[in-house]
């Protein structure tokens, strides 16, 4: 498949696509009438680069060739997936369609990113109904992995089956949205959410301000791990959902909420609306806001992965898949040059008030380098569950030169020596031919059951002997063996 994306308006839900595509190494080819559309792109393309790499514990592809394009056939050649996020209007939809199926290939996908046009109402019309559904992101795109997939009975399950590929290969989740519904599924939440504030502003009782502090100090952080259900089974106490529903389903026949009533959008409401919003937000600017917004999405979103719950759960998967350096190794003694440990981006939380990485993050690094080739010489999980492990002893890390979020590292290692109990390691960190920091470590070799050291056994010891072996006629690397102020 050729990894070709075409992305057919560069607003900020296109620009949001092909940062996503382009990150995650498909090429990307963009249509956008406006002249603007290549300085918006640009700034969430770099807004991307700091943010969505370091998601990643491992390394991303390399990035794929951007283009831009003033027609709608050069921007689909060759595009195996065609991305529309035009304005939320149907005649213009129906239209770019028109000048799409004109061009593009038979059996490209043409997602739409329609917050609330069901596939069927997108389709009529079309040369090919068959080709175009519904594929709705949030906003990042290039961070929220959730797509809602929502498909009419014109589209054939083997175009579901490969969008869904693809949308998972880009590390998104696809949600197959089974019926077609106005608004899908979660539009039709924050349509409900929205129009409540809308009136508790109207009505006086909270300010914009307010209303968000009631959302993220307290519900909104549970609906961002658990969502609706599973929160509402704790709810219930240890008689879970039967009893939540017993207690509180009388509350829905009390008037409450304000049901589907909306509010009159007058003029003073909006003016009411807006005011208070500059009072709560207004020292920050649109830019700023995408940043801070960013940093937190990543922090949560890291903070899953460790827990590996929620969407960490994906995000664990997603490193599975790319994680090259976990492929087998065949044959030990080959590994004549330094070991590659480590590849990676810096991730936005690693960052600290100086603006690049915090000086714990350099050991964090060089600790998972130490993990990867302790693994190499067969000191894996089995090995330490048979009671075997290195601890580490000794640590002499060099900060070099700085880095920022989003930069890719890779760490080389060199095994100095490896003979008995001991294991002394060396890693340079490098940014490409850049040296940004060097870590030197003496491990020794335990025993689990008695907390002291022991030789490995001939699982670990073996292999070691093979690699030290084969690094022993490489230089010793400079500032090994230094001590604490010696360059
Ligand atoms: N903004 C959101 O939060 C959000 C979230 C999910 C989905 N969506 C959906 O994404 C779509 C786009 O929304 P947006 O917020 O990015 O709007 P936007 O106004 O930021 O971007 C629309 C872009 O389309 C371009 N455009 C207009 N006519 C075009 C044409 N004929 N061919 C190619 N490009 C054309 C415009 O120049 C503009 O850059 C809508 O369908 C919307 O419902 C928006």
């Amino acid at each position: 498949m050729t990894r070709i994306a075409a992305i057919i308006g560069g607003g900020v839900i296109g620009g949001g696509w092909a940062a996503r595509f382009l990150l995650m190494g498909w090429d990307v080819q963009v249509f956008d009438p406006d002249p603007e559309a290549k300085r918006k792109i640009d700034e969430v393309l770099a807004n991307a680069r700091r943010s969505l790499p370091g998601l990643s514990d491992v390394a991303l592809p390399d990035e794929g060739q951007l283009s831009y394009h003033d027609n709608v056939p050069d921007a689909i050649r060759g595009a195996c997936w065609i991305q529309e996020s035009v304005p939320e209007r149907l005649p213009l939809k129906h239209k770019v369609y028109q000048s799409l199926q004109e061009h593009c290939e038979g059996d490209a996908i043409i997602g739409s990113s329609t917050s609330g046009f069901k596939p069927s109402e997108l389709q009529e019309g079309a040369m090919r109904p068959a080709q175009i559904v519904v594929t709705h992101p949030f906003n990042p795109v290039y961070l929220l992995p959730l797509i809602e997939l929502v498909p009419s009975d014109q589209n054939s399950p083997e175009l579901i089956d490969k969008a869904k590929e693809i949308l998972t290969g880009i590390g998104m989740y696809p949600l197959h949205v089974r019926a077609e519904i106005d608004a899908h599924i979660a539009d039709r939440f924050l349509e409900a959410v929205w129009r409540e504030a809308l009136w508790l502003i109207k009505d006086g009782v909270a300010t914009t301000e307010e209303i968000d502090n009631a959302i993220r100090y307290g519900f909104g952080l549970r609906w961002a791990q658990m969502g609706l259900f599973e929160t509402y089974r704790i709810a219930g106490g240890e008689a879970g959902m039967r009893h939540f529903i017993e207690q509180f389903g009388p509350c829905l026949s009390w008037p409450w909420t304000k049901l589907t009533d909306v509010p009159d959008l007058t003029d003073d409401l909006i003016d009411q609306i807006a005011s208070q919003s500059d009072d709560q937000s207004g020292q920050h600017t649109i830019r700023d806001l995408e940043r801070i917004r960013d940093n937190n999405l990543v922090t949560i979103l890291r903070g899953l992965k460790a827990q590996d719950y929620g969407a960490g759960t994906l995000l664990k998967a997603q490193d599975a898949h790319m994680n090259i350096l976990a492929q087998g190794i065949d044959d030990i003694a080959e590994f004549t040059e330094l070991v590659t440990t480590v590849q990676r981006a810096v991730p936005l939380d690693w960052t600290d008030y100086n603006g690049h990485m915090n000086e714990a993050r350099y050991l964090q690094a060089f600790g998972d380098a130490t993990d990867q080739l302790m693994h190499i010489i067969g000191c894996d999980a089995d090995y330490i569950a048979s009671g075997g492990s290195y601890f580490t002893a000794e640590t002499h890390i060099r900060h070099i030169d700085e880095v920022h979020a989003g930069t890719k590292i890779k760490v080389e290692t060199q095994v100095l020596s490896g003979e008995g109990k001991k294991l002394h390691l060396f890693h340079r960190m490098m940014e490409g031919d850049r040296l940004i920091a060097t870590g030197e470590h003496m491990l020794i070799h335990v025993s689990l059951e008695t907390r002291k050291a022991s030789l490995p056994d001939a699982r670990v010891s073996i292999p070691l002997a093979k690699l030290a072996a084969a690094h022993a006629d490489l230089p010793l690397p400079e500032g090994a063996g230094a001590a604490v102020g010696v360059r």
